[in-house]
């Protein structure tokens, strides 16, 4: 089973979408999939079900249960491929405690959308995850990208700096992704991403 925990403390960076597209992505590939939702609007969870994705996907409060255990749970229980974590934006603690339990780290960043301003937070959530779990893989992915290409760029060079690999596949700014809550996923950008942070 492998985790992949989907952080950035900045909110409206793309989270939700990015859980669910790469859930939706590894379900249609085969694998079975879940979504632990710690965001407290359940935005993947209500999504999943409207859509009928068919994806168990369950909401976690983290101050009342212990995300460290559950996931020891599942892994141990072997339902389970590929787990996704949808976290809540300004919520460090959530970041952290989703990134001690993850195999992949999937850091989306808007362009435009002033997202590297505090990419520092997470930048240092994810260093201090990995003093402890070394083997932690975090990717950032480029969102609404190929619409601003200086700005773009200018994005880019902040998510380098990190010395995070930043992913060559990226979503657009698009109307079909910005309506795409609570509808089947589409957009084929996603399945490139997923195959790069499985690569
Ligand atoms: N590639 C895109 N093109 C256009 N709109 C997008 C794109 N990605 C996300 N959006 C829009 O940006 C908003 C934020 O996306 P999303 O909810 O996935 O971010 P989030 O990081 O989960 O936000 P929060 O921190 O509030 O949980 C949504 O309204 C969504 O429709
Ligand atoms: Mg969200």
């Amino acid at each position: 089973m492998k985790v992949y925990g989907v952080t950035n403390v900045k909110g409206g960076a793309g989270k939700t979408h990015t859980t669910v597209h790469l859930a939706h992505q590894a379900a249609q590939e085969g694998m079975r999939v879940a979504v632990l939702d710690l965001d407290p609007t359940r935005q993947s969870v209500n999504w999943i079900e409207l859509a009928g994705l068919g994806i168990p996907a369950l909401h976690i409060d983290i101050k009342q249960a212990d995300l460290e255990a559950y996931i020891g749970q599942l892994r141990s229980e072997g339902d389970f491929d590929a787990v996704f974590i949808d976290t809540p934006a300004n919520d460090r603690d959530a970041a952290l405690e989703t990134l001690m339990v993850s195999d992949v780290a999937v850091i989306p960043v808007g362009v435009g959308t002033s997202d590297t301003g505090m990419l520092g937070t997470t930048e240092r959530q994810v260093k201090r995850a990995m003093q402890l779990r070394p083997d932690l893989r975090p990717f950032i992915l480029i969102n609404r990208a190929k619409f601003a290409p200086a700005r773009e760029r200018e994005t880019v060079e902040e998510c380098l700096k990190t010395g995070f690999p930043v992913l060559g596949a990226r979503v657009p700014l698009r109307g079909d992704y910005q309506a795409a809550a609570g509808k089947m996923p589409q957009g084929q950008h996603y399945a490139e991403v997923w195959r790069e942070v499985n690569a």
